[in-house]
């Protein structure tokens, strides 16, 4: 850990090192608690670099055991060594060998950053500063070397050796019961792409042949005994790398493509060149442990980490600052794949969904950041949903303004001028401006202002002149370190509906910039006129979420629920009955702080049971219509003095006359599931997910067989997807049978952590009042385990961020809660704590006395004695 508090770090310092490293070849030799590292780096000064100017390396805990330059062991003068900086104090002008040698205890090492080992694996984790947890290194992303990477272990702890690249050479060891592997990668790359895996694991192998005809082998090593979950990772994987083929023209680059599924990770998946390593939550599936929602993840996190290898990895990013570069340009990728692969229109409804209830109140708090940060202390901090999914927004909207085949005309440029280099953000831009023409100054801005833009939009409707004018203005509230903010370019996707729900063509349009169907705003403020309309047009707005704005229309009601039955937008479709729900659930709160009755609209009530009954609509479509918006997305939208209990109240009410109300039809759509032999396809997803809705009301509507039905469905699921809706409907809605049935999954799914992760999780979330007893309880399961990211987050962050009414007690008592448990996994594992402590930024946002018990949580944990750089960073800036 690294206590100290750290420089702030400014994108306006960036300079190029003063020395390249052209090549790197290690040698690593694997013995349980000690692991030498020999890396031997080709250096050479850069032409602007004066003659002696000293080297200085990274390193984070390292101890040096030895150092040669030119073959030649230093004198102590010559350089000075601590764990966390190497430097050479006169090097020589021309290309030199530096020789380190390095010792590191991979057991020790509980952040998980570096070489660590997971189930007795040895795996690395090198994004963003990790390298430097290996060895000295220019540990910055525009340092790019080929590397040859050496691994030794004795055979019988590791038969497996993975390295980058391709492999080239391996063997035993004359005379000893080692054994080693040789791997080499041509494409130079900075060193937070580099991996290697040893351990004993088993493996799938399929293969893939590119475009212009090359072979490549395909491998999915994980633990024994797991081969058989892997099949929907190899075909994700191989449609991917078709997929991507054909869509962006990119095609594989080496002989082979490893993936390891390890337990231990920190995030998700990393795209190390050749040799991806996955949290195995993103590999391992079956019928049996794996949820619909768990297929779809995975499909979309193999084929992000393998279209990295064109976006992030063959170009790569100049620095830190530039990381959306890669990040929201592959989100953007992927979630085109996926909407190719299943219905595009729930996709994309999924997508903003994720992007509403994560990266909007990030850009609304304490925590937020543009696109693109301009500083930082701890970079660690910086992999969020505004890097990642707003990120992507961006790059949606740039296809958007150019079109597909200008966007098209723009990626090929990036991808043919910017190969093998690390770069920005400009750079990026500049290639679609010059591709098609454009000037994307303005554009530039999403880069670099933080916040959701709000757009503001009254129409007028003039029935004697046939006019629509729209007044809409555009502006962003004042955030901490930006008190002003310019106007944004905001594509505004939209149509005009007559009353039998056609598209009415207008006889002209003026006030704004129009492409085809995109009303382009510009300014702060635009008077937008259509005229020769003879009706009055609903208007349809923001289609297809076209920019991740807040919209405020002022529609009635009557408006809205015409859109929710007429729009041929299924986006707006779904999003006209979610603000309708949304107004309607703001006013319920409002009555429930009051100890009112709680009347949810009847209109709306019926609105709902026409989505169920609507055959013409897609399942998976229906099911996530019937959501309802979730406590959190009335958290922010009520944005201030929020009470939680009344939002659940509120909330409860109107699922409980929605499933009263339309009782026998959701009976009927509960029986519905698909049949036959479990297939993850979208289709049948789509189904179960419908039928789970209808299952959810119908335990809602408080009907006498409720529980009894529930348990049943329960009883005969024949996959996790029903088997664990029906768990959560039996505990979270308090139903007979919760416990029993809680006990029964625990017993069938002992064995399998991520079956067991989501046992955990279903009881973290379940909104009960004494919901904080039991997760306090758990955190001394024999199953529950601290060292594991994954269960961390399926008890104690899934409490945070899933409970809102037990976090948020009113005693303080779950403040008090998520504090303890964030500094005691500080001491292991920063970036797991850190990650924790953001679900405190919305603090200020809820009622006195209970944001008076957060600061207080949070004011504990500034003063605590030890705290790492990453949760302090995030805690100074809750509080600032
Ligand atoms: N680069 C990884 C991804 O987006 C995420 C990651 C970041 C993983 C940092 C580990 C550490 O796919
Ligand atoms: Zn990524």
């Amino acid at each position: 850990m690294r206590p100290e508090t750290a420089p702030v770090i400014r994108l306006e310092d960036y300079e190029p090192a003063p020395y390249r490293i052209d090549r790197v070849d290690l040698d690593i030799q694997l013995n349980p608690k000690s692991v030498t590292v020999m890396a031997r780096l080709a250096i050479s000064r850069n032409e602007d670099t004066p003659a002696g100017t000293p080297l200085v390396l990274d390193g984070d805990e390292l101890e040096l055991t030895g150092l040669a330059l030119d073959a030649m062991p230093l004198p102590d003068s010559a350089y000075s060594a601590s764990h966390d900086k190497l430097t050479l104090n006169t090097p020589p002008a021309d290309p030199f060998v530096l020789e380190i040698q390095t010792k590191i205890d991979p057991d020790a090492n509980t952040e998980l950053m570096g070489l660590y080992r997971s189930n007795g694996t040895y795996c690395t984790q090198c994004e963003a500063e990790g390298f430097r947890r290996i060895t000295y290194f220019l540990d910055r992303p525009d340092i790019l070397s080929v590397y040859t990477t050496r691994i030794e272990a004795r055979k019988g702890d590791a038969p497996v050796l993975l390295g980058n690249g391709n492999p080239v050479d391996g063997g035993d060891v004359p005379g000893t019961d080692r054994h080693f592997a040789v791997w080499h990668d041509p494409h130079p790359k900075p060193s937070y792409l580099f991996a290697m895996v040893a351990g004993d694991l088993a493996h799938v192998d399929d293969t893939f042949t590119t475009a212009s005809g090359k072979k490549v082998e395909l491998k999915i090593y994980v633990e024994h005994g797991r081969q058989d979950r892997c099949a929907w990772a190899m075909d994700s994987l191989k449609r991917s790398m078709k997929w991507d083929e054909e869509v962006f023209g990119c095609e594989y680059d080496l002989d082979v493509f490893n993936i390891v599924a390890v337990s231990d990770f920190n995030m998700g998946a990393m795209e190390n060149k050749g040799l991806n390593i996955f949290n195995d939550k993103y590999v391992l599936a079956d019928a049996e442990t794996a949820t619909d929602q768990d297929y779809a993840n995975i499909e979309a996190v193999i084929a992000h980490e393998y279209f990295h290898n064109w976006t992030g990895n063959r170009i790569t990013c100049r620095d830190w600052f530039q990381l959306c570069l890669k990040e929201g340009l592959t989100v953007f990728r992927d979630q085109e794949f996926s909407s190719d692969m299943r219905s595009r229109a729930v996709k994309r409804i999924s997508d903003v969904r994720l992007l509403k209830s994560h990266q909007f109140p990030e850009d609304a708090g304490p925590l937020a950041h543009p696109v693109r940060p301009r500083k930082y202390t701890e970079i660690n901090n910086f992999y969020t949903a505004t890097v990642y999914e707003k990120g992507a927004e961006v790059v949606r909207m740039l296809k958007t303004l150019l079109g597909d085949e200008g966007f098209k005309k723009g990626m090929d440029l990036y991808l043919e001028r910017h190969d093998g280099e690390a770069t920005t953000i400009e750079a990026f831009l500049v290639c679609f401006s010059e591709a098609t023409a454009t000037d994307l100054g303005q554009f530039a801005r999403w880069y670099e202002q933080a916040g959701t833009p709000q757009v503001d939009v009254k129409s007028h409707y003039d029935k004697a002149a046939g006019e629509l004018t729209l007044d809409i203005s555009q502006s962003i509230l004042p955030l901490p370190g930006q008190a002003t903010s310019e106007s944004a370019v905001i594509p505004l996707r939209f149509g005009l509906i007559g009353p039998n729900g056609e598209e009415m063509t207008p006889a002209t349009r003026s006030g704004a910039r129009f492409q085809d169907d995109v009303l382009v705003l510009e300014e702060q403020s635009q008077k937008v006129t259509f005229t020769g309309l003879h009706s009055r047009p609903v208007l349809s707005l923001l289609r297809g979420f076209s920019a991740p704005v807040r919209l405020e229309a002022h529609q009635s009601a009557e408006d809205l629920l015409f859109l929710a039955r007429q729009d041929n937008d299924p986006f707006n479709r779904w999003q006209a009955l979610q603000t309708l729900a949304t107004h309607d659930l703001m006013r319920l709160t409002r009555a429930a702080r009051q100890n009112e009755e709680l009347a949810p609209n009847p209109d709306l009530v019926a609105a709902f049971g026409e989505v169920l009954l609507n055959e013409a609509l897609d399942p998976a479509f229906r099911a996530l219509t019937l959501q309802l918006p979730g406590e959190a997305d009335l958290a922010r939208d009520i944005g201030h003095d929020v009470d939680p209990d009344a939002i659940a109240a509120a909330r409860c009410a109107l699922r409980k006359a929605i499933g009263a109300a339309h009782c026998n039809a959701f009976k009927i759509a509960l029986a519905a599931k698909p049949g036959g032999p479990f297939s993850p396809d979208a289709q049948s997803a789509g189904k179960r997910a419908l039928a789970n809705q209808a299952l959810g009301y119908y335990a809602a509507s408080g009907t006498q067989d409720a529980a009894e039905i529930v348990a049943a469905a329960f009883e005969e699921a024949g996959n996790m997807t029903d088997r664990i809706a029906t768990l959560s409907l039996l505990v979270h809605e308090g139903l007979a049978g919760g416990e029993q049935a809680l006990e029964a999954f625990r017993r069938r799914h002992e064995a399998t952590a991520l079956a067991m992760d989501k046992w955990f999780m279903v009881q973290a979330t379940a909104p009960l009042s004494d919901g904080l007893e039991r997760v306090k309880a758990l955190t001394a399961h024999p199953l529950f385990d601290f060292a594991n990211p994954n269960r961390v987050r399926s008890l104690v962050h899934a409490f945070a961020t899933g409970n809102p009414t037990q976090f948020a007690r009113k005693d303080g008592a779950g403040f008090e809660f998520v504090a303890d448990n964030a500094l005691a996994i500080d001491q292991r594992n920063p970036q797991v704590a850190s990650r924790l402590l953001t679900c405190f930024r919305s603090w200020r946002a809820l009622e006195k006395s209970r944001s008076n018990l957060a600061e207080a949580a949070l004011q504990r944990i500034a003063s605590a004695e030890k705290l790492s750089r990453d949760s302090r960073d995030i805690v100074d800036r809750c509080l600032q």
